[in-house]
């Protein structure tokens, strides 16, 4: 039985995708100014050949100027690094994204390390890693940013509640931890080595599921009452719905976690179509810093 409120993330999204689109218009009626978001796509990998082609549809939708730069999986490292030198030296760019994974043969911490940070929509640069963790005004990874904004949506303020991130990656992990604990979170970082797991999720009032394992977090592992937020989108079989059929589930176990939570994303349409709302709203911030505009407070 569910008893948690299911948050929805779909609706969450399509709010903050209108309030951009209605900054975006206001700023380009009053300084001429049209974001432009230039996303770089290498190799043909077929999920992030979706998740480009929805960042291209939604940056339109928003008012924002779209650039998709798609380039041969066999393209040298030294021709993407010159591309980006392009881009962060054009005055018309204002948010650059690398599509990741990037093939084998090129340094993606290299290729970061190359997006003028003022430009590094995605928040990976270390210098807004840094940024982040020093309470700086960083350019935010924005699945964790989406994350982040459904909780204090949900619970007013964060203060003095104990948060469990599970999963250390520098997408989400990491920078869910540092978001939680700037607003004054008790944060644990759990991961695979982690001693005690199930006990230690127990004690979190919120339960930041990102490992990318299959449904994971059993029922039991839950506090009655806590807020989960599923990040994981993991293709499984769904032998139920027929043969070679599959479906989509987090890294929570939905049915069961549900009936303790008091509050918890589903996926598909929890936190999924946060991120690319999250992203145009890094655009439009970078777009306002970049032209000495007052960013808005979305
Ligand atoms: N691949 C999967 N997630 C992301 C993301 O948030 N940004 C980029 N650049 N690539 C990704």
């Amino acid at each position: 039985m569910t008893e948690a409120t299911i948050i929805d993330g779909k609706a969450f999204a399509a709010k903050l995708r209108e309030r951009v689109g209605a900054e975006v218009r206001r700023i380009t009626d009053a300084h001429g100014l049209k974001p432009n978001l230039t996303v770089i796509l290498v190799g043909e990998d077929a999920a992030s050949q979706v998740y480009v082609r929805n960042k291209g549809i939604q940056t339109e939708e928003a008012g924002m100027e779209s650039v998709t730069h798609r380039l041969d999986a066999s393209t040298d490292e030294a021709t993407l690094l010159g591309m980006i030198e392009d881009l962060n030296a054009d005055p018309k760019c204002n948010g650059i994204l690398v599509q990741l994974p990037l093939p084998d043969h090129i340094d993606e911490s290299k290729v970061l390390a190359t997006i003028d940070p003022e430009k590094d929509v995605d928040g990976f640069h270390v210098i807004n890693v840094g940024r982040l963790w020093t309470g700086q005004n960083a350019l935010v990874p924005c699945t964790p940013y989406g994350c982040l904004m459904m909780l204090k949506d949900h619970f007013g303020s964060l203060s003095g509640k104990r948060a469990l991130v599970l999963g250390r990656s520098n997408i989400v992990g990491k920078p869910m931890a540092a978001l939680l604990l700037n607003e004054s979170c008790t944060v644990t970082v759990a991961h695979s080595r982690t001693a005690d797991l199930e006990e230690r999720c127990r004690e979190a009032d919120i339960l930041v599921a990102a490992v990318g394992r299959p449904e994971m977090v059993k029922g039991d592992w839950v506090k009655p009452g806590a807020v989960v937020i599923d990040v994981g989108i993991n293709r499984v079989p769904a032998p139920e719905k027929g043969p070679d059929k599959t479906k989509l589930v987090g890294d929570v176990d939905f049915g069961e976690a549900s009936a303790v939570a008091g509050a918890i994303t589903p996926v598909p349409g929890g936190v999924g179509p946060m991120t690319i709302a999250c992203l145009l709203r890094n655009t439009l911030v970078a777009a306002c810093r970049q032209n000495g505009i007052d960013a808005p407070d979305l």
